[in-house]
């Protein structure tokens, strides 16, 4: 090294100089087949509906939810995961619109498969939050707390209605123990084994769903505390990764992304599955109240948040602005 106030030894702006200099030193790049686009789907609808904390998200109807799924496959998206709203008076204690054949999501799924065939993954999120009437992530026992084994069974049987409706890979995302390997033996018996299982391993507690509550029409008084992780943990999603591993999950997830890069990093050095990351409603609609208000540059800001989540380790991300990205990355 030289002297101070001589020459420095090393100057690392030689690579920054040029867009062509930059670029080609990039560690991370992103490419539109990273990305997932999140979708509803509403009952009953014949126009989509916005939501207003998501400027820019509908609540799809049948038929746009298929044009939204192939604009999806031409802008070089590889999946895209569905998220079924039924009617209000169709919600019931245990979510029975969640495992009848021609519930929402099924009739979802089959729409968008017959569209896409096997070109678009196709996923479904398994969970009951948006089937229940009270709106939890699984059915109650006598106490009005979420019973985990009878969740179970539901979950068992919505595994197999979602392969049966062409569902490529399944989310259960209701953080129920035991969640992965009842899906995967339901899955087994009916023949589905090529059904992958897409494990939402590290699932928190987050303020940041707010939006997506709004997107669902959720009907949720309270939290969902006893089953979704302590933001202050990070050993406990490590715990929650061997399970859902052993248990058979294909991927795995870490959801919120933005708050949580640092359980991301951990997850993604150590496993040799597949990591996926999911950037939520709130992380979504931060940026775009911001940027409505010229306080952020819309565009970079989404592109820096996307990288920094693969940056972390993510081989998938979950997006709100999947299509929108994958255009800019063409
Ligand atoms: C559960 C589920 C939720 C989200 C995805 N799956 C809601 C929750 O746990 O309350 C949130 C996604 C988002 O906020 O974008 N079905």
């Amino acid at each position: 090294m030289t002297e101070y106030g001589t020459f420095p030894g090393a100057r690392p702006r030689r690579l920054r100089t040029t867009p062509a200099m930059r670029r080609m030193v990039a560690e991370t790049r992103l490419h539109p087949a990273d990305l997932i686009l999140p979708a509803f789907v509403r009952e009953g609808i014949s126009e989509p509906v916005g939501i207003g904390s998501m400027p820019g998200v509908v609540q799809h109807t049948r038929d746009t939810l298929k044009k939204a799924a192939v604009e999806a496959l031409e802008a070089g998206v590889s999946g895209i995961m569905l998220f079924g709203v039924p009617e209000d008076e169709k919600k019931d204690a245990l979510g029975t619109a969640g495992t009848d054949p021609d519930g929402i999501l099924q009739v979802a799924l089959r729409d968008v498969r017959a569209e896409v065939g096997d070109e678009l993954i196709v996923m479904s999120d398994l969970c009951l939050d948006e089937f229940t009437d009270h709106g939890h992530c699984g059915v109650l026992d006598a106490e009005g707390r979420v019973d985990n084994d009878a969740t179970l069974e539901r979950y068992a049987e919505m595994a197999q209605v979602q392969a049966d409706a062409g569902a490529h890979v399944v989310g259960p995302s209701g953080m129920m123990d035991g969640q992965v390997g009842v899906v995967r033996d339901a899955l087994d018996t009916i023949g589905k084994e090529d059904v992958s299982i897409l494990a939402y391993t590290a699932k928190y507690s987050s303020a940041f769903y707010g939006p997506f509550r709004e997107a669902v029409g959720s009907s949720l008084t309270g939290d969902r505390k006893t089953y979704q992780q302590d933001p202050a943990n990070v050993r406990e999603s490590l715990r929650e990764l061997a399970l859902d591993l052993e248990e058979g999950a294909d991927m795995v997830m870490v959801k919120p992304a933005g708050p949580y890069l640092d359980v991301l990093a951990k997850v993604a050095e150590s496993v040799d599955v597949p990591v996926a990351a999911y950037q939520i409603s709130g992380e979504y609609a931060m940026i775009e109240a911001a940027a409505e208000r010229g306080w952020i540059e819309r565009d970079r800001a989404i592109m820096e948040t996307l990288l920094g989540i693969k940056r972390a380790g993510a081989n998938m991300i979950l997006t709100y602005w999947a299509t929108e990205a994958a255009r800019w990355l063409r």
